[in-house]
């Protein structure tokens, strides 16, 4: 999040840069697009800066950075979006480079040089450095989308809404409980996640929840689990969702929203050790007072057996600041799971581990939380009100998800009956979804629950 005394610094570190290269390009060539930025751009940014760009959970970079005109254009953006660390995005502290997947660092060399490009008036200099710099102007290996339509390539089953749901004017934010009909003869059988990727209709979509998919948000991509690693999709003629979407109500502003997804199984004979597990660790009961700056709270949770943990997704609204998951081990040392010193709301990251973490019982996660409700958080809806824990985007939450597998294997074979406790877990799950929430009835053009509190 970037408040006004970060967009100060940003200024002064950009007044800073900017001297220290003047002095350096007196003895330097000024650098160009071709021979200099095209590869930066192509290591740190092509991947989202494409066009046909992937869809990064709703939301889709606004130009390609490997088409000269288009990165001139966009070069003053460029150089603040650098500055302010607001890209490549990524929100984990650069102290855990190295553990998660998918990480987005920039090294500091490449970016000086590319706001030396900037600064050196952003030349676009001979398209024959590229060349000969194997950079030319095509997408960075594997970034482009497969023919399927999908990040995980040919997905083994395709489901989506059966009608679109509307989204009318009037509404800022509205969480409908939809079921995604599974087509006949495609599903006969419990199967074993491995890979499972949400297409959400639209920007307006602001988060998805299911049972089977974890958590569509924007920012995120699709879920793949390590291998071993699993989340049982039972036989159902339905596999449900919670919609969150959130947009700005007035005239003209409905949209219509058409969400797909996609799973991959494992095959016959594979192993599943390790069913996948989460929690969402809420924390409520506090109050954050209008106009403070920096409110913390804290939250703790007592793991009770030998764990794998795979991964954490903080999560709060608009005057979430920061966050932090501290472990303390049995023995009383501490250790920093996960630094997030600038959360963004807009970009909801899940920070998976390379390599699962063990995490013996009786250790104990300290989870910590600040918040912004002051008028410098230009994200803040309103600055004069106190905030509770609540489902609107304008209220707040202080959320910590994991997701974990207990470390001893289960040895399940693909293929083989599944044990009771296995599956009736994956369907009360499910049930659990619909019962919480009336189902959205898209042939009724009744609206009356907008008026209604969300669940
Ligand atoms: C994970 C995908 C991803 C990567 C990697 C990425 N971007 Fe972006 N970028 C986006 C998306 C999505 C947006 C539009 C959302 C927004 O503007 O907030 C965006 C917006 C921008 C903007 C417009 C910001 C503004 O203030 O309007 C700039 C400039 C930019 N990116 C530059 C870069 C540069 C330079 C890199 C590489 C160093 C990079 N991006 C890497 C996804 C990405």
């Amino acid at each position: 999040m970037r408040s006004r005394s970060d967009q100060l610094k940003a200024t002064i570190l950009g007044i800073l840069t900017l001297a220290v290269f003047q002095s350096v390009k007196a003895d330097n060539e000024n650098p160009t697009f071709y021979a200099d930025a095209l590869p930066v751009f192509q290591k740190n940014c092509v991947a989202c800066h494409q066009d046909n760009g992937p869809d990064v959970g709703g939301i889709f970079a606004p130009m390609p950075l490997n088409d000269y005109e288009q990165a001139k254009i966009w070069a003053p953006l460029i150089k603040n979006a650098l500055i302010t660390n607001y890209m490549p995005p990524w929100g984990a502290h650069e102290r855990h480079r190295g553990e998660f997947k998918g990480e987005r660092y920039i090294d500091k060399k490449e970016k000086e040089l590319l706001i030396a490009w900037v600064d050196g008036g952003a030349l676009e200099g001979n398209l024959s450095d590229a060349g000969s710099k194997g950079a030319l102007a095509s997408n960075s290996a594997g970034t482009t989308l497969p023919e399927s339509g999908w990040w995980i390539g040919d997905p083994d089953l395709v489901v989506q809404f059966e009608d679109e749901v509307y989204v009318p004017d009037e509404v800022m934010d509205w969480q409908p409980t939809v079921q995604m009909p599974v087509p006949e003869g495609a599903h006969e059988n419990p199967k074993w996640i491995s890979m499972a990727e949400l297409d959400p209709g639209g920007p307006w979509v602001h988060h998805i929840v299911s049972s089977h998919m974890g958590v569509g948000v924007p920012g995120r991509g699709p879920f793949t689990y390590p291998e071993g690693w699993g989340v049982l999709l039972p036989q159902d003629p339905f596999i449900t969702v919670n919609m969150h979407y959130h947009k700005n109500p007035g005239e003209n502003t409905a949209v219509t929203d058409l969400t797909r997804a996609a799973f991959k199984f494992y095959e016959e004979g594979d192993v599943i050790d390790h069913v996948v597990e989460t929690n969402l660790l809420p924390h409520r009961g506090w109050t954050i007072p209008a106009g403070d700056s920096n409110f913390e709270v804290n939250n703790t949770y007592d793991i009770e057996e030998d764990i794998y943990l795979l991964s954490m997704g903080p999560h709060m609204h608009y005057r979430g600041k920061a966050m932090r998951y501290e472990l303390e081990y049995p023995d009383g040392e501490r250790e920093v799971l996960l630094w997030v010193p600038d959360y963004d709301f807009n970009w909801q990251f899940l920070y998976e581990y390379e390599e699962p973490k063990l995490i013996p019982a009786g250790s104990t996660m300290h989870m910590s939380w600040w918040f912004d409700n002051s008028e410098g958080n230009r994200f803040n809806p309103d600055p004069t009100q106190d905030v509770v824990y609540g489902p609107e985007t304008t209220d707040e939450m202080a959320n910590a998800r994991i997701y974990y597998a207990p470390t001893t294997p289960r040895g399940l074979v693909v293929g083989e009956p599944i044990p009771e406790d296995v599956l009736n877990r994956a369907a009360t799950e499910d049930m659990a979804r619909r019962d919480r929430a009336d189902l959205f009835d898209p042939s009724a053009d009744d609206f009356s629950w907008l008026t209604e509190d969300s669940p």
